[in-house]
């Protein structure tokens, strides 16, 4: 098979990171790249690459997308029975990558993963559209199909259940909060010589942060 050209390389360049600047904790300087995404209008700019770890440490990888943010935390929600759902239970770590091309960024997070609890995960179903919420209830994510209409029938089916009900979250369906230890931000420069400055949690629970070579 013929080798298929990649695209052209391209010279990133930001304006440079103020590192003195930078806030003391990482999330909330996550918080500030993504409102830079959102604001140059990059397409689902809280798309992440989740990645999580089998009984056997193979990893696998998806994106996800990420609902809320805070201080501490990154909450994104699932079907927990899924293939991420299982790897998880079984093993928190994971890992998620953010990239914003136009904003020439990348963020690459490392922590742990746990449940949210179910009133944060109601409160958030309640406000999906009643398709996803149907949906929700129908898909047995990351489970063989039969066919596609074995799953419009299952989607016929809970919606004739549900009929003009509200639809309750199935209790398979949940949202986990990745909790960092490790977060570096990676900023495109000219030359290949880009920015890099990991945040790290100490083992006293504090925030260090360097810069590393690109
Ligand atoms: C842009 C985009 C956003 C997605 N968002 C989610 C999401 O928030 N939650 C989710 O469960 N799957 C989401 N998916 C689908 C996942 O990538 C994946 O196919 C699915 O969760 C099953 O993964 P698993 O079998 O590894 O568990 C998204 C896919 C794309 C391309």
């Amino acid at each position: 098979m013929g080798s298929r050209l990649l695209p052209e390389r391209r010279e990133y360049r930001a304006e440079p990171l103020d590192v003195e600047a930078l806030p003391p904790t990482p999330l909330p300087l996550l918080s500030m790249w993504l409102a830079d995404a959102l604001v140059q209008g990059v397409p689902d700019a809280n798309a992440m690459t989740l990645v999580t770890v089998a009984a056997d440490g193979a990893p696998s990888a998806r994106i996800v997308l990420l609902k809320e943010i805070t201080d501490e935390v990154l909450t994104f929600f699932t079907n927990t029975h899924s293939r991420k759902g299982r790897e998880l239970e079984h093993d928190g770590r994971c890992a998620l990558v953010f990239f914003w091309p136009t904003a020439m960024r990348q963020v690459r997070v490392e922590g742990h993963a746990a449940f949210v609890p179910d009133g944060e995960a109601d409160r958030y179903f309640a406000t999906r559209p009643r398709g996803s919420q149907l949906a929700a209830w129908a898909s047995a994510q990351s489970e063989p199909l039969p066919h596609r209409e074995a799953l419009e029938q299952a989607l016929r089916d809970v919606a004739a259940r549900f009929a003009d009900l509200p639809v309750p979250r199935p209790p398979h369906w949940g949202g986990y909060a990745v909790r960092p230890h490790t977060v570096e931000f990676w900023q495109g420069q000219e030359h290949r010589l880009h920015e890099r400055v990991v945040y790290q949690l100490s083992a006293e629970r504090l925030w260090r942060r360097r810069l590393l070579n690109p």
